[in-house]
């Protein structure tokens, strides 16, 4: 481990810049229920979510990851990075990866690159890699994005899975700093079972079984999801990790001042955060408005609160997710003194009725 200034050895990445972006058009309840068989009340009921954003028909994802990691940037004070880490289901193509593009589109040409998947855990790990990449020296200055554009994967026509997810894309700066400082990451937690990888799947589209419509059927090419199991594991998986983090830290839920969990359903964040302890007022809620964002919803919950002055700079946060895979992590860190969003997370447009 290398030292950033004489003497100390205790090289940690610190949060340093905070973005988000969601794409101009908001779906309300009503708009899906003009055209599917549910209604508001259902999808507020079991959900918690009044609406969400949907990309246009050209925006990909490194169009939202580009925003979302601009925003982070200017919101660091520099524009600089020297690693771009991309946690995505949803990548531009499945070859090349999508980082090196948005590290070229932000002027970060040259910068290591690489995408990360953990699906909804996405961003938790790719927090994870890109503190590695801090803390092992191989990078000063690291962009961390989770971006997802799920209504290119989920069928439209899919009650279920339509009316839960949004697209969107959130982005953190890390910088290498130390373990006193605000914004320090702390402790980190990960994991996975492969053996319910049929729990959340897109069964067509890879090298088990390419897309090809000859050969597969339309529910094969188009995201799945057994959503009462899933529930179920979220509910275990997120509530064990954020248990084991807080232990290997030393701490207990009482030190957590602000719980940041992944944004899959309001029931979910809900149920973990009684089952921790923790007051409902102590977590973060932004899938009202947003939906499931995929490997985006974590830090673009964090940009919400933020704006929102709801994270104390000195205070605790935990970080929380679980996805497809299946996967679960947890991390650490006190939150750092970051100047206000110079711009907003999106330009609200209104769905036509
Ligand atoms: N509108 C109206 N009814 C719907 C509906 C909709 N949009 N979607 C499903 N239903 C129906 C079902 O068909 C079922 O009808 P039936 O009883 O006649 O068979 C009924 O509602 C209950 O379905 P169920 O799947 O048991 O609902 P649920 O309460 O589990 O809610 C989810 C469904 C998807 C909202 C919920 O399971 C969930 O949030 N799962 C976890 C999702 C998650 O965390 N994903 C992210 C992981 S990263």
């Amino acid at each position: 481990m290398s030292a950033t200034s004489a003497g100390r050895t205790d090289r940690t990445a610190v949060l340093c810049g905070l973005g988000g972006w969601l794409p101009r058009r908001r779906v309300g309840n009503d708009e899906l229920a003009a055209r599917l068989d549910t209604d508001d009340v259902w999808i507020r009921t079991r959900t918690g979510i009044r609406s969400r954003h949907l990309a246009a028909p050209h925006e990909a994802t490194s169009d939202l990851a580009v925003a979302a990691g601009r925003r982070a940037l200017a919101n660091s004070g520099t524009p600089e990075a020297d690693a771009v880490v991309v946690a995505t289901t949803t990548p531009d193509r499945s070859c090349p990866a999508t980082a090196p593009l948005v590290a070229a589109r932000l002027g970060l040409s040259g910068a290591a690159a690489f995408d990360i998947g953990a699906v909804c855990t996405g961003f938790v790990y790719a927090l994870t890699a890109g503190a590695g990449l801090v803390t092992s020296g191989v990078a000063d200055r690291v962009l961390v994005i989770g971006a997802d554009v799920y209504s290119r994967i989920v069928d439209p026509d899919d009650r279920q899975n339509a009316v839960v997810f949004g697209d969107g894309a959130g982005a953190v700066v890390l910088r290498a700093g130390h373990a006193d400082e605000a914004g320090a990451l702390g402790s980190f937690d990960l994991g996975s079972d492969g053996d319910q990888e049929d729990m959340i799947t897109v069964a067509a589209g890879g090298s088990r079984l390419p897309a090809d419509p000859a050969l597969t059927s339309h529910a094969e090419r188009h995201f799945a999801m057994r959503g009462k199991k899933v529930f179920r594991h979220a509910l275990s998986r997120m509530t064990e990790s954020a248990r084991t983090v807080l232990d290997r830290a030393g701490l207990t839920v009482d030190d957590v001042d602000r719980f940041v969990p992944h944004q899959a359903n309001l029931r979910i964040l809900r149920t973990v955060a009684a089952g921790l302890g923790l007051p409902a007022d102590r977590c973060a809620t932004h899938v009202e408005t947003a939906g499931n964002t995929g490997a985006a919803s974590i830090p673009l919950a964090l940009a919400h609160d933020h704006a929102n002055r709801a994270l104390r700079p000195g205070g605790r946060v935990l970080l929380t997710a679980f996805g497809g895979g299946l996967t679960w992590g947890s991390c650490l860190l006190t939150w750092p003194d970051l100047p206000p969003a110079a711009e907003p997370a999106h330009q609200e447009e209104e769905s036509a009725p």
